[in-house]
Protein backbone atom coordinates (compact mmCIF):
# COMPACT_ATOMS: atom_id res chain seq x y z
CA UNK A 1 0.00 0.00 0.00
CA UNK A 2 0.84 3.41 -0.92
CA UNK A 3 1.28 7.04 1.12
CA UNK A 4 -2.26 7.78 0.22
CA UNK A 5 -4.03 5.13 0.25
CA UNK A 6 -2.45 3.38 3.94
CA UNK A 7 -3.40 7.09 5.35
CA UNK A 8 -6.80 7.32 3.77
CA UNK A 9 -7.90 4.35 5.50
CA UNK A 10 -7.22 5.42 8.32
CA UNK A 11 -8.74 8.69 8.23
CA UNK A 12 -11.68 6.19 7.25
CA UNK A 13 -11.39 4.53 10.29
CA UNK A 14 -11.30 7.88 12.10
CA UNK A 15 -14.61 8.86 10.44
CA UNK A 16 -16.66 5.51 11.39
CA UNK A 17 -15.21 6.55 14.99
CA UNK A 18 -16.44 10.10 15.04
CA UNK A 19 -19.52 8.94 13.85
CA UNK A 20 -19.87 6.79 17.24
CA UNK A 21 -20.02 10.19 18.97
CA UNK A 22 -22.19 12.03 16.74
CA UNK A 23 -24.64 9.30 17.37
CA UNK A 24 -24.88 10.14 20.80
CA UNK A 25 -27.39 7.95 22.64
CA UNK A 26 -28.04 5.73 19.63
CA UNK A 27 -31.81 5.94 17.24
CA UNK A 28 -34.18 4.75 20.44
CA UNK A 29 -32.62 7.72 22.77
CA UNK A 30 -32.30 10.15 19.87
CA UNK A 31 -36.26 9.58 18.65
CA UNK A 32 -37.38 10.18 21.92
CA UNK A 33 -35.67 12.81 23.33
CA UNK A 34 -36.82 14.83 19.40
CA UNK A 35 -40.41 13.51 20.23
CA UNK A 36 -40.18 15.35 23.17
CA UNK A 37 -39.68 18.72 21.05
CA UNK A 38 -35.83 18.54 22.13
CA UNK A 39 -33.00 19.55 19.98
CA UNK A 40 -29.93 17.49 20.30
CA UNK A 41 -26.87 18.81 21.57
CA UNK A 42 -25.02 19.52 18.48
CA UNK A 43 -28.35 21.01 17.16
CA UNK A 44 -28.52 23.15 19.84
CA UNK A 45 -24.68 24.31 19.23
CA UNK A 46 -25.47 24.74 15.56
CA UNK A 47 -28.27 27.18 16.09
CA UNK A 48 -26.19 28.90 18.88
CA UNK A 49 -23.14 29.98 16.57
CA UNK A 50 -22.94 32.09 13.93
CA UNK A 51 -24.20 30.70 10.54
CA UNK A 52 -22.02 28.63 8.54
CA UNK A 53 -19.50 29.70 11.09
CA UNK A 54 -16.73 26.59 12.05
CA UNK A 55 -16.91 24.80 14.81
CA UNK A 56 -13.80 23.24 16.26
CA UNK A 57 -15.06 20.77 18.12
CA UNK A 58 -12.65 19.23 21.01
CA UNK A 59 -12.17 16.16 22.18
CA UNK A 60 -14.61 13.90 20.57
CA UNK A 61 -12.82 10.47 21.23
CA UNK A 62 -13.24 10.82 24.91
CA UNK A 63 -14.29 7.43 26.59
CA UNK A 64 -12.69 5.69 23.67
CA UNK A 65 -11.76 1.92 24.17
CA UNK A 66 -13.79 2.20 27.71
CA UNK A 67 -17.01 1.29 29.01
CA UNK A 68 -18.47 4.29 28.71
CA UNK A 69 -19.58 5.52 25.48
CA UNK A 70 -17.77 7.24 22.35
CA UNK A 71 -17.77 11.21 23.00
CA UNK A 72 -18.70 11.08 26.93
CA UNK A 73 -21.79 12.32 27.18
CA UNK A 74 -20.76 16.17 26.56
CA UNK A 75 -20.13 18.42 23.26
CA UNK A 76 -17.08 20.74 23.67
CA UNK A 77 -15.90 23.25 20.94
CA UNK A 78 -15.12 26.34 20.19
CA UNK A 79 -17.28 28.64 17.90
CA UNK A 80 -18.17 32.11 17.00
CA UNK A 81 -21.31 33.64 18.64
CA UNK A 82 -22.34 37.22 17.18
CA UNK A 83 -18.43 37.52 15.98
CA UNK A 84 -17.15 36.43 19.78
CA UNK A 85 -15.12 32.87 20.25
CA UNK A 86 -16.77 31.44 22.60
CA UNK A 87 -15.93 27.21 24.18
CA UNK A 88 -19.02 26.01 24.36
CA UNK A 89 -19.97 22.95 26.60
CA UNK A 90 -23.07 21.24 25.29
CA UNK A 91 -24.84 17.76 27.80
CA UNK A 92 -25.70 15.43 25.44
CA UNK A 93 -28.90 13.94 27.23
CA UNK A 94 -29.61 10.71 25.12
CA UNK A 95 -26.55 9.33 26.67
CA UNK A 96 -27.83 8.26 29.82
CA UNK A 97 -29.25 11.12 30.64
CA UNK A 98 -26.76 13.28 29.81
CA UNK A 99 -25.06 12.26 33.36
CA UNK A 100 -21.31 12.85 33.64
CA UNK A 101 -19.06 9.60 33.98
CA UNK A 102 -15.04 10.07 34.24
CA UNK A 103 -14.62 11.02 30.82
CA UNK A 104 -17.49 13.64 30.42
CA UNK A 105 -15.53 15.37 33.65
CA UNK A 106 -12.16 15.18 32.00
CA UNK A 107 -13.65 16.47 28.98
CA UNK A 108 -15.45 19.22 30.74
CA UNK A 109 -12.33 20.49 33.08
CA UNK A 110 -10.43 20.84 29.74
CA UNK A 111 -12.76 22.74 28.47
CA UNK A 112 -12.62 24.78 30.73
CA UNK A 113 -8.68 24.97 30.93
CA UNK A 114 -8.96 26.40 27.13
CA UNK A 115 -11.46 28.74 28.45
CA UNK A 116 -9.25 30.06 31.18
CA UNK A 117 -5.81 29.83 29.43
CA UNK A 118 -7.06 31.14 26.13
CA UNK A 119 -9.26 34.01 27.56
CA UNK A 120 -12.70 32.85 25.97
CA UNK A 121 -16.05 33.16 27.33
CA UNK A 122 -18.17 29.85 28.35
CA UNK A 123 -21.17 28.88 27.41
CA UNK A 124 -22.52 26.18 28.78
CA UNK A 125 -25.69 24.48 26.98
CA UNK A 126 -27.03 22.24 30.45
CA UNK A 127 -29.51 19.31 30.60
CA UNK A 128 -27.86 16.33 33.02
CA UNK A 129 -28.78 13.63 35.06
CA UNK A 130 -26.02 14.66 37.33
CA UNK A 131 -23.16 12.44 38.73
CA UNK A 132 -23.30 8.86 36.63
CA UNK A 133 -24.12 7.41 39.50
CA UNK A 134 -22.60 4.01 39.46
CA UNK A 135 -19.46 5.63 38.86
CA UNK A 136 -19.89 8.23 41.44
CA UNK A 137 -16.92 7.94 43.47
CA UNK A 138 -14.48 8.61 40.83
CA UNK A 139 -16.40 11.84 40.02
CA UNK A 140 -17.93 13.21 43.17
CA UNK A 141 -14.98 14.80 44.63
CA UNK A 142 -12.33 15.53 41.56
CA UNK A 143 -15.83 16.86 40.00
CA UNK A 144 -15.81 19.57 42.53
CA UNK A 145 -13.37 21.50 40.34
CA UNK A 146 -16.04 22.29 37.88
CA UNK A 147 -17.92 24.28 40.01
CA UNK A 148 -15.04 26.30 41.06
CA UNK A 149 -13.63 26.74 37.82
CA UNK A 150 -16.68 28.87 36.69
CA UNK A 151 -16.02 31.33 39.56
CA UNK A 152 -12.35 31.56 38.87
CA UNK A 153 -13.19 32.36 35.24
CA UNK A 154 -15.85 35.08 36.13
CA UNK A 155 -12.75 36.12 39.00
CA UNK A 156 -10.56 36.25 36.01
CA UNK A 157 -12.60 38.70 34.18
CA UNK A 158 -13.95 35.99 31.87
CA UNK A 159 -18.07 35.92 31.62
CA UNK A 160 -19.64 32.14 32.20
CA UNK A 161 -22.94 32.04 30.68
CA UNK A 162 -25.55 29.01 31.15
CA UNK A 163 -28.57 27.97 29.61
CA UNK A 164 -30.87 25.29 31.31
CA UNK A 165 -32.57 23.10 28.52
CA UNK A 166 -33.54 20.30 31.08
CA UNK A 167 -33.07 18.86 34.44
CA UNK A 168 -29.67 20.31 36.27
CA UNK A 169 -29.80 19.42 39.81
CA UNK A 170 -28.35 18.52 42.89
CA UNK A 171 -24.49 19.25 42.38
CA UNK A 172 -25.83 20.29 38.84
CA UNK A 173 -27.64 23.12 40.65
CA UNK A 174 -24.39 24.79 40.77
CA UNK A 175 -23.57 25.39 37.39
CA UNK A 176 -26.50 28.55 36.53
CA UNK A 177 -25.50 29.23 40.94
CA UNK A 178 -21.80 29.85 39.44
CA UNK A 179 -22.28 31.56 36.35
CA UNK A 180 -22.47 35.08 34.82
CA UNK A 181 -25.93 34.77 33.67
CA UNK A 182 -28.26 32.45 33.78
CA UNK A 183 -31.20 31.84 30.95
CA UNK A 184 -33.96 29.03 31.72
CA UNK A 185 -36.54 28.10 29.73
CA UNK A 186 -40.36 28.17 30.89
CA UNK A 187 -42.32 24.42 31.53
CA UNK A 188 -38.28 22.80 30.91
CA UNK A 189 -35.92 23.92 32.58
CA UNK A 190 -35.44 22.08 36.52
CA UNK A 191 -33.06 23.78 38.88
CA UNK A 192 -33.23 22.53 42.60
CA UNK A 193 -30.37 20.98 45.09
CA UNK A 194 -33.38 17.72 46.16
CA UNK A 195 -35.95 16.55 43.77
CA UNK A 196 -39.72 16.47 44.92
CA UNK A 197 -39.16 12.54 46.63
CA UNK A 198 -35.69 13.77 48.17
CA UNK A 199 -37.60 16.73 50.08
CA UNK A 200 -39.89 14.32 51.16
CA UNK A 201 -37.56 11.97 52.74
CA UNK A 202 -35.60 15.16 54.11
CA UNK A 203 -38.30 17.09 55.68
CA UNK A 204 -41.32 15.51 54.63
CA UNK A 205 -42.41 18.43 52.36
CA UNK A 206 -44.33 17.81 49.43
CA UNK A 207 -43.60 19.55 46.86
CA UNK A 208 -43.61 19.49 42.84
CA UNK A 209 -40.79 20.17 40.36
CA UNK A 210 -42.51 23.72 38.86
CA UNK A 211 -41.92 25.27 42.76
CA UNK A 212 -38.85 24.05 43.86
CA UNK A 213 -37.03 24.63 40.48
CA UNK A 214 -38.86 25.77 37.68
CA UNK A 215 -38.02 28.66 35.46
CA UNK A 216 -41.22 30.80 36.34
CA UNK A 217 -40.20 30.17 39.69
CA UNK A 218 -36.18 30.89 39.24
CA UNK A 219 -37.44 33.86 36.85
CA UNK A 220 -40.23 35.22 39.29
CA UNK A 221 -39.19 34.32 42.72
CA UNK A 222 -35.94 33.23 43.50
CA UNK A 223 -33.97 35.41 40.97
CA UNK A 224 -31.57 32.73 39.87
CA UNK A 225 -32.64 33.05 36.46
CA UNK A 226 -31.95 36.52 34.74
CA UNK A 227 -33.54 35.53 31.81
CA UNK A 228 -36.82 32.99 31.24
CA UNK A 229 -37.01 32.19 27.89
CA UNK A 230 -40.52 30.87 25.85
CA UNK A 231 -38.83 27.49 24.08
CA UNK A 232 -35.47 26.13 23.21
CA UNK A 233 -34.84 28.66 20.25
CA UNK A 234 -35.67 31.09 22.70
CA UNK A 235 -32.83 30.66 24.86
CA UNK A 236 -30.42 30.09 22.21
CA UNK A 237 -31.20 33.24 21.12
CA UNK A 238 -31.13 34.90 24.29
CA UNK A 239 -27.62 33.91 24.77
CA UNK A 240 -26.35 35.28 21.86
CA UNK A 241 -28.33 38.28 22.97
CA UNK A 242 -25.95 38.33 26.07
CA UNK A 243 -22.73 37.02 24.01
CA UNK A 244 -23.35 40.53 21.80
CA UNK A 245 -23.78 42.54 24.91
CA UNK A 246 -20.47 41.56 26.51
CA UNK A 247 -18.46 44.09 24.44
CA UNK A 248 -15.86 41.55 24.03
CA UNK A 249 -12.06 42.35 22.95
CA UNK A 250 -9.55 40.51 21.91
CA UNK A 251 -6.36 41.37 23.33
CA UNK A 252 -3.86 39.79 20.60
CA UNK A 253 -2.62 41.42 17.99
CA UNK A 254 -4.33 41.41 14.64
CA UNK A 255 -3.39 38.96 12.01
CA UNK A 256 -1.77 40.34 8.73
CA UNK A 257 -3.39 39.41 5.48
CA UNK A 258 -4.13 35.35 4.47
CA UNK A 259 -2.17 34.27 1.64
CA UNK A 260 -2.90 30.50 0.58
CA UNK A 261 0.13 28.06 0.62
CA UNK A 262 1.43 27.43 -2.90
CA UNK A 263 1.13 23.86 -2.81
CA UNK A 264 -2.20 21.83 -1.83
CA UNK A 265 -2.86 20.51 1.56
CA UNK A 266 -4.14 16.85 -0.10
CA UNK A 267 -0.52 16.12 -1.30
CA UNK A 268 0.40 15.73 2.53
CA UNK A 269 -1.16 12.51 2.15
CA UNK A 270 1.50 11.81 -0.33
CA UNK A 271 4.76 13.24 1.69
CA UNK A 272 3.49 11.24 5.29
CA UNK A 273 5.13 8.13 5.54
CA UNK A 274 3.23 4.76 6.10
CA UNK A 275 6.36 3.14 7.46
CA UNK A 276 6.67 5.04 10.86
CA UNK A 277 10.62 3.94 10.31
CA UNK A 278 10.92 5.84 7.17
CA UNK A 279 11.60 9.72 7.61
CA UNK A 280 9.76 12.60 5.49
CA UNK A 281 10.89 15.86 5.47
CA UNK A 282 8.32 18.16 7.77
CA UNK A 283 9.48 20.93 5.24
CA UNK A 284 7.16 18.94 2.75
CA UNK A 285 4.15 19.55 5.48
CA UNK A 286 5.28 22.99 6.37
CA UNK A 287 5.42 24.49 3.00
CA UNK A 288 1.55 23.08 2.77
CA UNK A 289 0.79 24.50 6.39
CA UNK A 290 1.80 28.04 6.15
CA UNK A 291 1.17 31.62 4.54
CA UNK A 292 2.23 31.45 1.14
CA UNK A 293 4.49 28.50 2.10
CA UNK A 294 7.18 31.02 3.26
CA UNK A 295 9.49 29.19 5.69
CA UNK A 296 12.81 31.41 6.93
CA UNK A 297 14.86 28.33 8.23
CA UNK A 298 16.68 29.56 11.84
CA UNK A 299 20.37 27.69 11.72
CA UNK A 300 19.24 25.07 8.67
CA UNK A 301 23.13 24.05 8.42
CA UNK A 302 23.10 22.80 12.42
CA UNK A 303 21.37 20.20 14.68
CA UNK A 304 19.79 19.25 11.31
CA UNK A 305 17.04 16.43 12.74
CA UNK A 306 15.03 19.12 14.16
CA UNK A 307 13.82 22.32 11.37
CA UNK A 308 13.19 25.40 13.00
CA UNK A 309 11.69 28.76 11.50
CA UNK A 310 9.78 31.78 10.87
CA UNK A 311 6.14 31.73 9.08
CA UNK A 312 2.57 32.94 9.04
CA UNK A 313 -0.67 30.36 9.40
CA UNK A 314 -3.52 32.94 8.17
CA UNK A 315 -1.70 35.72 9.36
CA UNK A 316 -0.60 34.77 12.72
CA UNK A 317 3.29 35.01 13.23
CA UNK A 318 4.52 31.38 14.33
CA UNK A 319 7.23 29.95 15.32
CA UNK A 320 8.03 26.07 14.05
CA UNK A 321 9.80 23.01 15.50
CA UNK A 322 9.95 20.38 13.74
CA UNK A 323 11.45 16.65 13.70
CA UNK A 324 12.95 15.72 10.73
CA UNK A 325 14.74 12.37 11.51
CA UNK A 326 13.15 11.01 14.36
CA UNK A 327 15.93 11.02 16.96
CA UNK A 328 16.89 14.32 19.03
CA UNK A 329 20.38 14.67 19.30
CA UNK A 330 22.33 17.25 21.56
CA UNK A 331 22.94 19.78 19.08
CA UNK A 332 19.08 19.39 17.63
CA UNK A 333 18.21 20.37 22.25
CA UNK A 334 20.37 23.69 22.16
CA UNK A 335 19.22 24.71 18.92
CA UNK A 336 15.49 24.03 20.01
CA UNK A 337 16.20 25.99 23.14
CA UNK A 338 18.16 28.78 21.51
CA UNK A 339 14.62 28.94 19.00
CA UNK A 340 12.13 29.02 21.91
CA UNK A 341 14.30 31.77 23.85
CA UNK A 342 13.90 33.90 20.29
CA UNK A 343 10.06 33.21 20.20
CA UNK A 344 9.97 34.28 23.35
CA UNK A 345 11.89 37.46 23.31
CA UNK A 346 9.21 38.54 20.07
CA UNK A 347 6.11 37.30 21.37
CA UNK A 348 5.93 35.10 18.88
CA UNK A 349 3.26 31.66 19.27
CA UNK A 350 5.23 28.26 18.40
CA UNK A 351 3.83 25.35 16.57
CA UNK A 352 5.36 21.74 17.26
CA UNK A 353 5.56 19.20 14.85
CA UNK A 354 6.35 15.92 16.62
CA UNK A 355 7.40 12.67 14.87
CA UNK A 356 10.79 12.15 17.11
CA UNK A 357 11.93 8.51 18.93
CA UNK A 358 13.51 10.71 21.45
CA UNK A 359 16.58 11.67 22.84
CA UNK A 360 19.39 9.67 21.02
CA UNK A 361 21.38 6.80 23.84
CA UNK A 362 24.55 5.07 23.54
CA UNK A 363 28.02 5.79 25.44
CA UNK A 364 29.19 8.37 23.08
CA UNK A 365 25.89 10.42 23.62
CA UNK A 366 26.01 10.40 26.70
CA UNK A 367 29.67 11.55 27.27
CA UNK A 368 28.82 14.42 24.58
CA UNK A 369 25.79 15.75 27.67
CA UNK A 370 22.49 14.28 26.10
CA UNK A 371 21.23 14.51 29.56
CA UNK A 372 22.31 18.11 29.99
CA UNK A 373 21.05 18.80 26.77
CA UNK A 374 17.64 17.42 26.38
CA UNK A 375 17.38 18.84 29.88
CA UNK A 376 17.83 22.41 28.64
CA UNK A 377 14.94 21.90 25.43
CA UNK A 378 12.52 20.51 28.23
CA UNK A 379 13.32 23.44 30.72
CA UNK A 380 12.83 26.10 28.09
CA UNK A 381 9.53 23.88 26.64
CA UNK A 382 8.57 24.14 30.03
CA UNK A 383 9.19 28.17 30.86
CA UNK A 384 8.26 29.40 28.06
CA UNK A 385 5.43 31.59 28.05
CA UNK A 386 4.36 32.16 24.47
CA UNK A 387 0.96 30.14 23.73
CA UNK A 388 1.87 26.74 22.30
CA UNK A 389 -0.01 24.35 19.73
CA UNK A 390 1.73 21.17 19.22
CA UNK A 391 0.45 18.44 15.91
CA UNK A 392 1.49 15.11 16.62
CA UNK A 393 2.22 14.03 13.03
CA UNK A 394 3.73 10.47 13.41
CA UNK A 395 6.13 8.82 15.94
CA UNK A 396 5.56 10.21 19.76
CA UNK A 397 8.23 8.56 21.60
CA UNK A 398 10.25 8.80 24.86
CA UNK A 399 11.11 12.18 26.72
CA UNK A 400 11.04 13.34 22.52
CA UNK A 401 6.98 13.49 24.05
CA UNK A 402 8.21 16.24 26.43
CA UNK A 403 10.74 18.35 24.38
CA UNK A 404 8.21 18.55 21.87
CA UNK A 405 5.67 19.70 23.88
CA UNK A 406 3.61 16.69 24.56
CA UNK A 407 0.16 17.16 26.83
CA UNK A 408 2.26 17.24 29.94
CA UNK A 409 3.55 20.08 29.11
CA UNK A 410 0.53 22.36 28.77
CA UNK A 411 0.03 23.29 24.92
CA UNK A 412 -3.00 25.32 24.48
CA UNK A 413 -4.07 23.10 22.10
CA UNK A 414 -2.74 19.39 20.65
CA UNK A 415 -4.30 17.71 17.52
CA UNK A 416 -2.92 13.96 16.82
CA UNK A 417 -3.15 12.79 12.72
CA UNK A 418 -4.32 9.34 12.81
CA UNK A 419 -1.42 7.89 12.05
CA UNK A 420 0.40 8.70 15.01
CA UNK A 421 1.84 6.76 17.71
CA UNK A 422 2.64 7.59 21.15
CA UNK A 423 4.31 5.52 23.79
CA UNK A 424 7.35 5.36 26.30
CA UNK A 425 9.01 3.47 23.80
CA UNK A 426 8.02 1.21 20.76
CA UNK A 427 6.44 -1.91 20.91
CA UNK A 428 9.31 -4.10 19.84
CA UNK A 429 11.77 -2.11 22.03
CA UNK A 430 9.58 -2.17 25.44
CA UNK A 431 9.16 -6.14 24.75
CA UNK A 432 12.69 -6.34 23.80
CA UNK A 433 13.88 -4.68 27.14
CA UNK A 434 11.47 -7.02 29.35
CA UNK A 435 13.08 -10.19 27.78
CA UNK A 436 16.60 -9.07 28.26
CA UNK A 437 15.73 -7.96 32.01
CA UNK A 438 14.07 -11.22 32.44
CA UNK A 439 16.89 -13.38 31.14
CA UNK A 440 19.19 -11.54 33.64
CA UNK A 441 17.36 -11.60 36.30
CA UNK A 442 17.18 -15.47 35.63
CA UNK A 443 21.06 -15.37 35.46
CA UNK A 444 21.48 -13.88 38.70
CA UNK A 445 19.28 -16.78 40.25
CA UNK A 446 21.59 -19.47 38.32
CA UNK A 447 18.15 -20.44 36.40
CA UNK A 448 17.34 -21.86 33.46
CA UNK A 449 15.00 -19.21 31.34
CA UNK A 450 12.19 -19.84 29.43
CA UNK A 451 12.18 -19.37 26.05
CA UNK A 452 9.07 -20.40 25.02
CA UNK A 453 7.53 -17.81 27.62
CA UNK A 454 9.63 -15.03 26.45
CA UNK A 455 8.48 -15.24 23.16
CA UNK A 456 4.55 -15.38 24.20
CA UNK A 457 5.63 -12.56 26.97
CA UNK A 458 7.14 -10.63 24.20
CA UNK A 459 4.33 -10.88 21.49
CA UNK A 460 1.86 -10.60 24.43
CA UNK A 461 3.39 -7.09 25.81
CA UNK A 462 3.82 -5.93 21.52
CA UNK A 463 0.33 -6.57 21.03
CA UNK A 464 -0.48 -4.66 24.08
CA UNK A 465 1.63 -1.88 23.46
CA UNK A 466 0.91 -1.55 20.10
CA UNK A 467 -2.78 -0.81 21.05
CA UNK A 468 -2.08 1.57 23.62
CA UNK A 469 -0.26 3.67 21.29
CA UNK A 470 -2.57 4.12 18.95
CA UNK A 471 -4.86 7.71 18.55
CA UNK A 472 -7.90 6.74 19.27
CA UNK A 473 -6.38 5.01 22.41
CA UNK A 474 -4.80 8.55 23.51
CA UNK A 475 -7.62 10.15 22.32
CA UNK A 476 -10.02 8.27 24.33
CA UNK A 477 -7.90 9.34 27.30
CA UNK A 478 -7.83 12.91 26.60
CA UNK A 479 -4.19 12.73 25.85
CA UNK A 480 -4.81 15.06 23.12
CA UNK A 481 -7.82 17.67 21.70
CA UNK A 482 -8.73 15.63 18.92
CA UNK A 483 -7.19 13.68 16.05
CA UNK A 484 -7.64 15.56 12.78
CA UNK A 485 -7.42 14.44 9.16
CA UNK A 486 -3.86 15.67 8.50
CA UNK A 487 -5.35 17.85 5.70
CA UNK A 488 -7.48 19.74 8.16
CA UNK A 489 -4.02 20.96 10.01
CA UNK A 490 -3.94 24.62 8.61
CA UNK A 491 -7.64 25.23 9.35
CA UNK A 492 -7.32 24.10 12.43
CA UNK A 493 -3.95 25.24 13.56
CA UNK A 494 -5.73 28.66 11.82
CA UNK A 495 -9.23 28.72 14.49
CA UNK A 496 -6.47 27.81 17.19
CA UNK A 497 -4.18 30.88 16.74
CA UNK A 498 -7.48 32.99 16.48
CA UNK A 499 -8.77 31.17 19.68
CA UNK A 500 -5.67 32.17 21.02
CA UNK A 501 -5.04 35.85 20.68
CA UNK A 502 -8.53 36.36 22.31
CA UNK A 503 -5.90 36.55 25.34
CA UNK A 504 -2.31 38.61 24.90
CA UNK A 505 0.59 37.37 23.79
CA UNK A 506 3.74 37.79 25.97
CA UNK A 507 6.57 35.62 26.36
CA UNK A 508 8.50 34.82 29.38
CA UNK A 509 10.69 37.05 31.36
CA UNK A 510 12.92 34.14 32.99
CA UNK A 511 13.33 30.74 32.39
CA UNK A 512 14.67 28.10 35.23
CA UNK A 513 18.76 27.29 35.65
CA UNK A 514 20.05 25.82 32.06
CA UNK A 515 22.34 23.46 32.44
CA UNK A 516 25.59 24.34 30.29
N1 LIG B 1 -26.37 7.91 36.44
C1 LIG B 1 -26.39 6.80 35.65
N2 LIG B 1 -27.33 6.55 34.73
C2 LIG B 1 -28.30 7.47 34.61
C3 LIG B 1 -28.34 8.65 35.38
C4 LIG B 1 -27.33 8.84 36.33
N3 LIG B 1 -27.28 9.94 37.08
N4 LIG B 1 -29.41 9.36 35.01
C5 LIG B 1 -30.02 8.67 34.03
N5 LIG B 1 -29.35 7.52 33.78
C6 LIG B 1 -29.70 6.49 32.80
C7 LIG B 1 -31.04 5.84 33.11
O1 LIG B 1 -30.87 4.76 34.00
C8 LIG B 1 -31.50 5.36 31.75
O2 LIG B 1 -30.85 4.16 31.42
P1 LIG B 1 -31.65 3.03 30.58
O3 LIG B 1 -32.28 3.72 29.43
O4 LIG B 1 -30.57 2.07 30.21
O5 LIG B 1 -32.66 2.48 31.51
C9 LIG B 1 -30.94 6.44 30.82
O6 LIG B 1 -29.89 7.09 31.54
C10 LIG B 1 -31.96 7.47 30.42
O7 LIG B 1 -32.62 7.91 31.60
P2 LIG B 1 -34.18 8.25 31.65
O8 LIG B 1 -34.58 8.43 33.06
O9 LIG B 1 -34.95 7.26 30.83
O10 LIG B 1 -34.15 9.63 30.85
P3 LIG B 1 -35.07 10.89 31.00
O11 LIG B 1 -34.64 11.80 29.93
O12 LIG B 1 -36.51 10.52 31.04
O13 LIG B 1 -34.69 11.53 32.41
C11 LIG B 1 -33.18 12.37 34.10
C12 LIG B 1 -33.41 12.03 32.62
C13 LIG B 1 -31.77 12.85 34.25
C14 LIG B 1 -34.18 13.46 34.50
C15 LIG B 1 -33.49 11.13 35.01
O14 LIG B 1 -32.83 10.00 34.44
C16 LIG B 1 -32.97 11.28 36.41
O15 LIG B 1 -33.63 11.89 37.22
N6 LIG B 1 -31.78 10.69 36.75
C17 LIG B 1 -31.19 10.69 38.05
C18 LIG B 1 -30.76 12.08 38.43
C19 LIG B 1 -30.01 12.11 39.75
O16 LIG B 1 -30.58 11.96 40.78
N7 LIG B 1 -28.68 12.27 39.65
C20 LIG B 1 -27.81 12.34 40.75
C21 LIG B 1 -27.40 13.76 40.91
S1 LIG B 1 -25.90 13.90 41.79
Amino acid sequence: MGNREALLAKIAGLDAEHAKALAGGGPKYVERHHKRGKLLARERVELLIDEDSPFLELSPLAAWGTDFPVGASVVTGIGRIEGVECVIVANDPTVRGGSSNPYTLRKSLRANDIALQNRLPLVSLVESGGADLPTQSEIFIPGGRAFRDLTRLSAAGIPTITAVFGNATAGGAYVPGMSDYVIMIKDRSKVFLGGPPLVKMATGEDSDDESLGGATMHGVTSGLADFVAEDETDAIRLARRVVARLNWRKLGPEPAPVEEPLFDAESILDIVSEDQRVPFDPRDVIARLVDGSHFDEFKPLYGNSLVTGWARIHGYPVGILANARGVLFSEESQKATQFIQLANSSDTPLVFLQNTTGYMVGAQYEQGGIVKHGSMMINAVSNSRVPHLTITMGASYGAGNYGMCGRAYDPRFLFTWPNAKSAVMGPAQLAGVLSIVGRQAAAAKGQEYNEEHDAAMRKMVEAQIEEQSLAPFLSGKLYDDGVIDPRDTRTVLALCLSAVHSGPIKGADGFGVFRM
